[in-house]
């Protein structure tokens, strides 16, 4: 049986749909609180160059939002925003108090949401699929400049006493985009072509892909205890 003939049976199926719905629900979380996290951090951005840079990612983050709830609607006929709304204000995203931790956070939260969405790039939900490569062209023209400006700033030597914990907080932040590594919801996403692997090594892309910057900006990754959430035992954290 070919997968275009096997899908639509499935796209009903309750347990599929709800996991599709979940997933679209983290989605427009993210989606929103990046634009609002940033929109708030304006305050902070020092020049009209990277004025212009912010604003036109606050744009794209709330285009992202919209994206997704027009998918979600024509998914269930209802809105996500109150879903969403609610979820903001129990979970609200830490807005960044700095123009050093507003790059940190342009730098790891957008980059964490970045790898999470590849992950939903093949899925086997068509239209969603197509939402996601749209956007995610989008968060690839995002992913240098956050951390240019870390780096730029952390040999400046200025920002000795707040880069560990800058980065801690939003290192943490990243990561928690990926939910929880080997769970029963993550088997059964792989298992249905929603998602393509489990969190756990989603989670190893991000920290490779991030290596580079932490070790130009003399960071260490913290002890990953001290981030009080799941890993796998193998992750590998040197630098
Ligand atoms: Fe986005
Ligand atoms: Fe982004």
């Amino acid at each position: 049986m070919t997968e275009e003939a096997a899908t639509p049976e499935l796209w009903n199926d309750p347990k599929y749909r709800k996991t599709l719905i979940q997933m679209m629900e983290s989605q427009a979380y993210r989606e929103l609180a990046a634009a609002l996290m940033f929109g708030y951090g304006l305050q902070f951005v020092p020049s009209l160059k990277w004025l212009k840079f912010m604003t036109w990612h606050i744009r794209e983050e709330m285009e992202h939002y919209e994206a997704v709830v027009k998918q979600y609607e024509e998914f269930t006929g209802e809105s996500v925003e109150p879903v969403v709304n609610a979820r903001l204000d129990k979970k609200p995203i830490p807005f960044a108090q700095s123009w050093y931790e507003l790059a940190m956070a342009q730098f790891l939260y957008d980059r964490g949401g970045f790898w999470q969405l590849q992950e939903y790039q093949d899925c086997s939900f068509h239209p969603y699929r197509n939402t996601i490569q749209k956007i995610l062209k989008e968060e690839a023209g995002h992913q240098d400049l956050g951390e240019r400006i870390v780096v730029e700033l952390s040999q400046s030597g200025e920002f000795e006493d707040e880069k560990k914990p800058i980065f801690a907080k939003w290192l943490r932040i990243g990561l928690l985009s990926f939910g929880r590594p080997k769970t029963e919801g993550n088997r059964y996403a792989m298992e249905v072509g929603l998602k393509r692997r489990d969190s756990g090594e989603v989670m190893q892309d991000f920290l490779n892909d991030i290596k580079p910057a932490v070790r130009s900006c003399s960071l260490q990754f913290p002890d990953p205890a001290t981030l009080e959430m799941e890993f796998p035992d193998d992750l590998d954290w040197s630098l």
